[in-house]
């Protein structure tokens, strides 16, 4: 039982989303590819095997369910191929291995997602690889940052907590010059609102633990690759067999289906509430590229097709127990870490005591949400008793 299979010229990112990487009549007409466990897989006879002549192979180079999501990730991303790892630091420290060797140098953004730079400064440094950090403004002048040995540049864009944009065609055009890798963190946009290998990005990280999950239920990561970098990446996935467990794949896949409509309902909820946010007396600053003030905007309306839910602000100061007081009152906001889901989340942060390159100095403290599904006006009335608890406390 088989049809023809579907062109996609000319389909739009939602209907691929719809599509990508299934094929129910593979599936005895089932809609979805299902859960493939397994870690040994039979060959038919010995020459087979010795040459591993099998479309699949071992359970950690890939199965069924794992190759659907890879390929469906592949086409949405643009990408020559995709690999999954079980988090998405993971798919970050796969993404920085596959391109990076002991004497190398490899500059990275001053705004990256932290456990990344601890990685830089503990993992790379011991096994030989210096790391400069930059500022996320450097566009064009990263070629000055440049030395003979710099291998690779990792961007972030809009920065972790801080939501700076980075010009990622103008360092790529000045890192393809030297020959360097760029890679990006784009777990922010993901491919639908911002296309990393049309601009330039040689391998590309999202962690779908974020919106790919949609649920905060699971731990994935993505890491994709133009074909002048798959090979590298691919082999260096496979020497690691740092893969992902079939059920987190399988939700990943679940939540493909649907990220475009999450997607641009949490872009929708997070700008009304950064809107919000600039007419309260209480905030100095909302630190969102969508909004015209953002020192970022221009970029982001250049490169970016979209934004999603997370955003940050700067309150007017205010002691630490003034901030304790309105966050932990708080009745629909989680205080954590991972964002993504459907829910709202809340958590103060102070970039000023990791960053090495740049100055974080704020007017007050800063607090980063993530903006979820709930009705618009209960988070306001939960933000406004917030906000009266912050103004009520020395
Ligand atoms: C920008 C960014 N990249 C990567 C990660 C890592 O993802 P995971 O939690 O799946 O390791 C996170 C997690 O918060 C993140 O915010």
């Amino acid at each position: 039982m088989s049809k023809p299979p579907l062109s996609r010229a000319g389909l739009g990112a939602s209907t691929r989303l719809v599509h990508a990487g299934r094929d129910p009549f593979e599936q005895h007409g089932f809609v979805n590819t299902p859960i493939y466990r397994g870690s040994t897989v039979l060959y038919p006879n010995t020459d087979d095997f010795l040459h591993r002549r099998a479309k699949y192979t071992y359970g950690t180079q890939g199965t069924p369910t794992t190759n659907s999501l890879q390929t469906a990730w592949t086409e949405l991303a643009g990408a020559a191929g995709t690999v999954l790892t079980p988090s998405g630091l993971a798919a970050v420290t796969i993404g920085l291995l596959a391109c990076l060797k002991a004497g190398d140098h490899l500059l990275v953004v001053d705004s990256v997602y932290r456990p990344t730079r601890i990685f830089c400064d503990g993992v790379l440094k011991r096994f030989g690889v210096e790391t400069t950090y930059y500022d996320p403004a450097v566009g064009a002048g990263i070629g000055d940052l440049m030395r003979p040995n710099t291998a690779a540049i990792l961007t972030e864009a809009p920065g972790s907590q801080t939501f700076e944009m980075q010009d990622v065609p103008a360092i790529a055009d000045a890192a393809h010059a030297r020959g360097a890798c760029v890679l990006m963190d784009n777990t922010w946009a993901t491919p639908l609102f911002f296309p990393p290998h049309e601009r330039g990005v040689d391998i590309c990280i999202e962690a779908g633990t974020k919106y790919l999950s949609g649920g905060s239920d699971l731990l994935l990561g993505l890491t994709s690759a133009n074909a002048r970098w798959w090979p590298k990446l691919q082999a260096t996935f496979s020497a690691f067999a740092m893969c992902a467990g079939p059920e987190d794949v399988f939700l990943g896949l679940r939540g493909l289906r649907t990220m475009a409509l999450r997607l641009r309902e949490h872009e929708k909820q997070a700008l009304e509430m950064a809107r919000w946010f600039q007419g309260r007396p209480e905030v100095a600053e909302v630190l969102h590229p969508a909004l015209p003030d953002h020192p970022g905007h221009a970029i982001w309306q250049r490169d970016f097709s979209g934004s999603s839910g997370l955003f940050s602000i700067v309150l007017k100061p205010a002691s630490q127990a003034a901030v304790a007081a309105m966050v932990d009152g708080l009745q629909l906001f989680g205080i954590g870490a991972s964002w993504g889901g459907f829910e709202s989340l809340v958590l103060p942060f102070d970039a000023a005591t990791y960053r090495t390159a740049t100055r974080y100095a704020p007017a007050g403290p800063s607090l980063r949400f993530h903006i979820g599904l709930e009705d618009l006006d209960d988070l306001k009335a939960d933000l406004e008793d917030g906000f009266e608890r912050l103004r009520a406390t020395v």
